[in-house]
């Protein structure tokens, strides 16, 4: 399997490239490809051409969950790809907001009749789903901690009311290698105790190889923070790679902990499992 980083926050690799608050991961398994997320915006094309990745090729377009940092390249992406089939929770289109570092929309920022209009054609996932052989879509998680997912500045409107943003619609990605599960996280709101348990349950492998991806660890609240980390810890991971909202401090944290399993997945970084 391959993993290349798209679209990040951070761009270190000396090449024409450019970072952006958000994500976009390319992968290959079984000779397909899936592109998971489309990063903030139209800048996804110009890493996409920089990097030589054939659109018109790939098997398909899988959301993370609705927003506008993993979805705002979409109309670019769909467009640039001639049609192209795209798996999502159903609730991604919802209307969702941001208080932090002001308060505003985060939502998708397309209609889903407009997408379709130019090409997307968009596959229901509730459930989990075998994409292609040893690569999992999540479909929702079940809560099972109390205290990941919570994040108070990310919210719906109810009528007038805020209620905290649920995010069914969080989805990672489980892929099963020799070693144990890959997770690929879009933006883990779901929470990371809470996917990678839940990754072992679809997957039926005890094992968790590693983590890639958005953790959100950084951006969550002291006890998530540090119950995470020290769940982290104990699962003496061979493959580490958390990008975007996971934030520099804990991805230093991290380093520090494990040393050279943790890598740096910055726009344009790749990895072979
Ligand atoms: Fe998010
Ligand atoms: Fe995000």
């Amino acid at each position: 399997m391959k993993i290349k980083v798209v679209m990040e926050n951070s761009v270190l690799n000396p090449i024409n490239i450019c970072g952006e608050h958000g994500l976009s991961i390319l992968i290959e398994k079984n000779g397909r490809r899936f592109l998971f997320d489309t990063g903030q915006s139209h800048r996804i094309i110009d890493n996409i051409i920089s990097m030589n990745i054939d659109l018109g090729s790939l098997d398909g377009i899988i959301i993370s969950h609705g927003h506008y940092d993993h979805t705002g390249g979409l109309k670019a992406v769909v467009e640039a790809s001639g049609g192209i089939d795209i798996y999502s929770h159903p609730k991604i289109f919802i209307s969702r907001y941001g208080k932090k570092p002001f308060n505003r929309y985060i939502g998708m920022p397309f209609r889903r009749e407009d997408l379709e209009s130019i090409g997307a054609r968009f596959i229901p996932v509730v459930e989990p789903l075998e994409i292609t052989e040893n690569l999992w879509i999540s479909g929702e998680v079940p809560r099972i901690t109390d205290f990941e997912g919570k994040d108070k500045n990310l919210y719906v409107l109810d009528g007038k009311k805020e209620k905290i943003d649920s995010f069914r619609d969080d989805f990672s990605l489980y892929a099963v290698l020799d070693e144990g599960v890959l997770v690929i996280a879009g933006c883990a709101h779901a929470g990371v105790i809470n996917i990678l348990e839940h990754a072992k349950e679809v997957t039926g492998v005890d094992n968790i190889y590693g983590i890639i991806g958005g953790t959100h660890i950084g951006l969550s609240n002291e006890e998530n923070r540090i119950r995470t980390l020290e769940y982290i810890k104990k699962l003496d991971l061979k493959f580490l790679a958390p990008n975007h909202c996971t934030g520099l401090d804990v991805i230093s944290q991290l380093k520090a902990i494990y040393g050279d399993r943790m890598h740096f997945a910055s726009v344009g970084a790749d990895f072979s499992f």
